[in-house]
């Protein structure tokens, strides 16, 4: 295959894969609920002890794998290789996020476009902007959902090397220089000390069990693990790439960005007495919209780049949920990849439209599953249960089903021996699958630590 991604490339996409709209909005809201820099430092330690563990197995996965998600468990199965191959079909999952976060580009996209005009005055204006968007009159929302979709998708159809590297190659430096300036400009304002010391002063005793669940299942949203993502990419990741130490970069570049994201976002809401705790939409498209508004002229600029830092995580996020099932079509399926993405649009796109559908009143109560918009079943089914599922089938599969002298081969040369024994016997094998376990529990209901 010669659809390979350069270094470089491999290590931007895949922190483009990571750094999205979780960064943006999961990330500060969590953080702001969780009493601010204590949770940053629990989010390191359990990225570090868990997610960056099953980000590795993924890799591996993918690396000796060296195909689409399917075929790749096939080839790496010792034995029951068809029963194993369905586990690379959790792309559905990957393609199910894209569906409603494709929805919220367009939302993103809509206020890039007018916030440079005109931006709401009060907090009754922007609720009521934002609900004509999303349950008012659901046009607006649907236009902006599909350009963004045919922006994706397009990006795709050019394949890895053409499309996939060459967006993220200056869409990510793109991203962290608007990033940069506004956090520069933030750090003008009365709020900005406040908003640094609120990040990063720990305040331990902000802290709960249920703290410690959050930061896992941002750690795993955030590192987009257990859908396959990873797995593609890495499948096309250049010879002789050290995978630890691109790893670490990644999620560095992950941490540093949400951090970033947190310094801009409550900068903004002390300078004007907002809520840091609020969540959600609410944070970004209600509030922000409003206090950015307080700034007069200079303020439209800054929601404008704002948003369009939003859009460009979003869009790098966006198109490596939707590689994983194009380039099986392609590997195993024999489609070219203009039928393969036309194939994944229409998938995507009706789901899509049943999430805005979900949302509009004068539809919603036929788009509701178990009680919930279509929307939100999406979100719930994929983040509380299948990606805490992908991550225990890695896990599983890598600690204990593929023959360990392959991946002591791939991984011992940059983690040394002890570092592969600590990683492979106690991280993998027990700490991994043990974490998952217990937030799946909780997620699901099964037990409640209070
Ligand atoms: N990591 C992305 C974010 O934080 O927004 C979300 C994500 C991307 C999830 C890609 C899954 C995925 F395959």
């Amino acid at each position: 295959m010669n659809d390979k991604f350069t270094r470089i490339g491999f290590i931007l996409a895949v922190a483009g894969s990571a750094v999205g709209l979780g960064n943006a909005w999961k990330f500060p809201t969590l953080v702001g609920q969780n009493g601010g820099s204590a949770f940053i430092l629990l989010y390191l330690l359990l990225t570090f002890l868990v997610s960056f563990v099953i980000f590795i197995g993924e890799i591996t996965i993918g690396r000796l794998g060296e195909s689409d998600p399917v075929d790749s468990y096939r080839r790496l199965a010792p034995s029951n290789k068809e029963l194993w191959s369905k586990a690379g079909f959790l792309m559905i999952t990957a393609l199910l996020i894209y569906s409603f976060y494709s929805v919220v580009m367009g939302w993103i996209l809509k206020y890039t476009a007018t916030s440079i005009f005109s931006l709401p005055q009060n907090l009754d204006d922007s609720g009521a902007m934002f609900n004509a968007l999303i349950s008012n009159s659901p046009l607006v929302a649907i236009i902006c959902f599909t350009i963004m979709s045919l922006v994706c998708f397009l990006i795709v159809s050019k394949g890895i090397k053409n499309g996939i590297e060459r967006l993220n190659i200056w869409m990510m430096p793109s991203l962290f220089i608007l990033l940069v300036l506004m956090v520069l400009y933030s750090a003008s304002f009365d709020g900005f000390a406040q908003s640094a010391k609120f990040l990063l002063l720990p305040d331990f005793s902000a802290l709960n069990s249920q703290s410690v669940l959050d930061a896992l299942g941002l750690a795993f949203f955030t590192l987009s693990l257990g859908v396959t993502t990873i797995l593609t990419y890495a499948a096309s990741l250049p010879d002789r790439t050290n995978i630890l130490t691109s790893s670490i970069n990644i999620v560095l570049i992950n941490v540093m960005i949400g951090v970033m994201m947190g310094l801009v976002v409550f900068t903004f809401i002390f300078e004007f007495n907002g809520d840091p705790a609020q969540s959600g939409p609410g944070l970004i498209f209600v509030s922000l919209a409003v206090l950015f508004s307080k700034l007069g002229f200079i303020g439209h600029i800054l929601a404008f780049a704002f948003f369009l830092t939003l859009l460009f995580a979003a869009i790098t996020s966006a198109i490596s949920m939707i590689e994983p099932a194009v380039y099986y079509l392609v590997k195993s399926r024999a489609f070219s990849r203009a039928k393969a993405c036309v194939a994944v649009f229409v998938f995507t796109y009706v789901l899509g439209i049943a999430c805005i559908l979900g949302y509009y009143g004068a539809t919603s109560e036929y788009f509701v599953i178990a009680g919930q918009p279509f929307f939100d079943a999406l979100d719930y089914l994929t983040s509380k249960i299948l990606m805490p599922l992908g991550g225990l089938i890695i896990v599983i599969f890598v600690g204990y089903v593929i023959k360990k002298d392959g991946v002591y081969a791939l991984l011992s040369p940059y983690m040394g021996d002890f570092g592969f024994k600590i990683w492979y016997f106690v991280l993998l094998r027990v700490v991994s699958p043990l974490a998952i376990f217990v937030i799946a529990l909780r997620e699901l209901g099964i037990v409640n630590f209070g």
